[in-house]
């Protein structure tokens, strides 16, 4: 393998690291259950008070801020990325850099690489870099640790270990070293951003976020698989993440990568100070148009099916947009379970250390509240956001309205241009077993059932509903 190769795959993997309505038995009930019924399994989540920050400066903050101050020397990596011809418009160092990763000062003034929120917050569709939607295609499956021991030799050999260069890179590889040995993706794909924030929470003292060797807490070893949710969401929720985990200040929620490599809470109120520009730039996003023709007649009749039948939960679109923020049931959705029951479970311990660390200090405190559900999200360009669920589990929007057609196990190309326009989503083909390539639904976590509120509607009305989705 070559340096740069190598050093790609080293930065790479650091995020890589880092990152029937039947509770009646009645199957045929599901889909009829009267609206009184349905009410009991969904619950509002109301809004919280929100800092007021700058667009444009957030934009600017995101692509080249120092939040995550630590990485690899860009005097040894920086001109041997590949770029992909400066999708972002940066300038300076960063313009030759691919969207993932920043030019920043790390603390002591080392001009390092560093990896940025864009490492899962964008992806490539049909060729074009698309900022906030959530990476689908990266390759956690392996094991990253042997890439931190050739970054140490390459370090080493170039500058010494009492270098300002090692000492740039330490805290990056401190963390990076950890996750590597505990995460562990089952088919690639999916993110555990959920487990990387755990893990990071376990080796830092919640009062002053100094890293230790010893963890505060049982470290969570269960993965909850994730498929990254699109950021041009984030201004219709009042509460974030697919279970409405994440209640009051968005901005010290959303800042918590920067518990990868932060030294300090003095460093932590720094990074802070940004983030309410970061939150109103993400509020600003539009979804991609869907970029095919749309049959207009078809569609309209597909509106009246999905003010009938999904509206309730997921709001209207167009010219009288709602939203109605629902948390619904894990008794009534029926998806995968694990993620959100995992808050009451494993991963008790880090809402635990969230609600004595520094993140719930007034005035802007950040809280976890967990919840027995999932809520209902947005589905503002929900065409792009292939793979569905909260955990990637289902290729395609048609298999999302027929339940009973999703694959158990199915293979895409991760090409970005094998896009399937009749189901909205990814090619696949379905396979007897799975593998490190292959979505196997049978791993607990990664399971594709429940949401069959579409299964009582003929093949023609779920025609006319995909339709209409392509137009929101
Ligand atoms: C390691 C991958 C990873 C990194 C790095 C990361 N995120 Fe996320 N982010 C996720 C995943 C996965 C979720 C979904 C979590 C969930 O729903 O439980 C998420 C959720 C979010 C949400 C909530 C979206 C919603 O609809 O509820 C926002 C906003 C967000 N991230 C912003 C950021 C910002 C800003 C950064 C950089 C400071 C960042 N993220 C870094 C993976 C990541
Ligand atoms: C009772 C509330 C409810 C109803 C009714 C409902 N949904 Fe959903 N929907 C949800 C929830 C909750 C999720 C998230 C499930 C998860 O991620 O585990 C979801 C997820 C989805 C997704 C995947 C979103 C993504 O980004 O992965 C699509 C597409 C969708 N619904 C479409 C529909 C359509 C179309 C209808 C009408 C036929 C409908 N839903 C009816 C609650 C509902």
């Amino acid at each position: 393998m070559n340096i740069k190769t190598f050093t790609y795959l080293l930065l790479g993997a650091f995020f890589a690291i880092m990152v029937s309505i039947s509770c009646n038995k009645d199957k045929d009930k599901d889909n009829n259950t009267p609206e009184d019924t349905l009410a009991q399994y969904l619950t509002y989540i109301p809004p919280s008070n929100q800092r007021i920050g700058d667009a444009q400066a957030g934009r600017d903050y995101l692509i080249y801020g120092n939040y995550i101050a630590s990485g690899i020397p860009y005097s040894l990596v920086g001109a041997l990325l590949p770029g992909d011809g400066n999708s972002l418009g940066r300038t300076g160092d960063n313009a030759t850099l691919p969207p993932g990763f920043s030019a920043v000062d790390a603390i002591n003034g080392v001009r390092v690489v560093a990896p940025n929120c864009l490492q899962c917050h964008g992806e490539y569709l049909n060729g074009q870099f698309v900022m906030g939607l959530g990476n689908n295609s990266a390759d956690y499956t392996g094991n990253q640790s042997g890439l931190i021991a050739i970054a140490d030799l390459l370090i080493t050999n170039n500058f010494g270990q009492n270098s300002p260069q090692w000492q740039a890179y330490l805290p990056f590889r401190t963390s990076t070293l950890k996750l590597s040995q505990i995460l562990k993706a089952e088919v690639r794909g999916i993110n555990l951003a959920n487990n990387v924030f755990a893990i990071l929470a376990a080796y830092r003292n919640p009062d002053n976020f100094v890293w230790t060797d010893d963890p505060v807490m049982p470290v969570l070893e269960k993965m909850a698989p994730m498929d990254v949710p699109a950021w041009w969401h984030t201004k219709k929720k009042n509460a974030l993440y697919c279970n409405g985990l994440g209640e009051g200040d968005f901005a010290r929620l959303i800042m918590a990568a920067n518990l990868l490599t932060v030294s300090d809470t003095a460093e932590a109120r720094q990074v802070d100070s940004h983030f309410p520009d970061v939150v109103a730039y993400l509020q600003s996003l539009q979804p991609p148009p869907y970029p095919q023709t749309i049959d207009q007649t078809l569609a309209q009749q597909g509106k009246q099916l999905f003010t009938a039948t999904c509206a309730r939960c997921h709001g209207t679109y167009g010219d009288t947009e709602t939203y109605p923020n629902l948390l619904v049931d894990l008794d009534l959705i029926k998806t995968d379970p694990l993620l959100a029951e995992g808050y009451f479970n494993e991963a008790a311990a880090y809402v635990n250390w969230h609600s004595q660390s520094w993140f719930i200090n007034n005035p802007n405190a950040a809280h976890l509240v967990p919840k027995r559900g999932y809520m209902a999200p947005p589905l503002d360009g929900i065409w792009a956001t292939a793979p569905y669920f909260h955990n990637g589990s289902v290729p395609t929007i048609a298999d999302v309205l027929d339940s009973k057609n999703r694959p158990t196990y199915w293979k895409r190309t991760f090409d970005n241009t094998d896009y399937n326009y009749q189901k909205l989503g990814w090619n696949y083909t379905a396979e007897t077993a799975g593998n490190a390539q292959t979505y196997n639904t049978t791993l607990e976590g990664y399971g594709n059932g429940g949401h069959t509120f579409a299964d009582h509607l003929t093949p023609q009305e779920r025609t006319a509903l995909l339709e209409y989705l392509k137009t929101l």
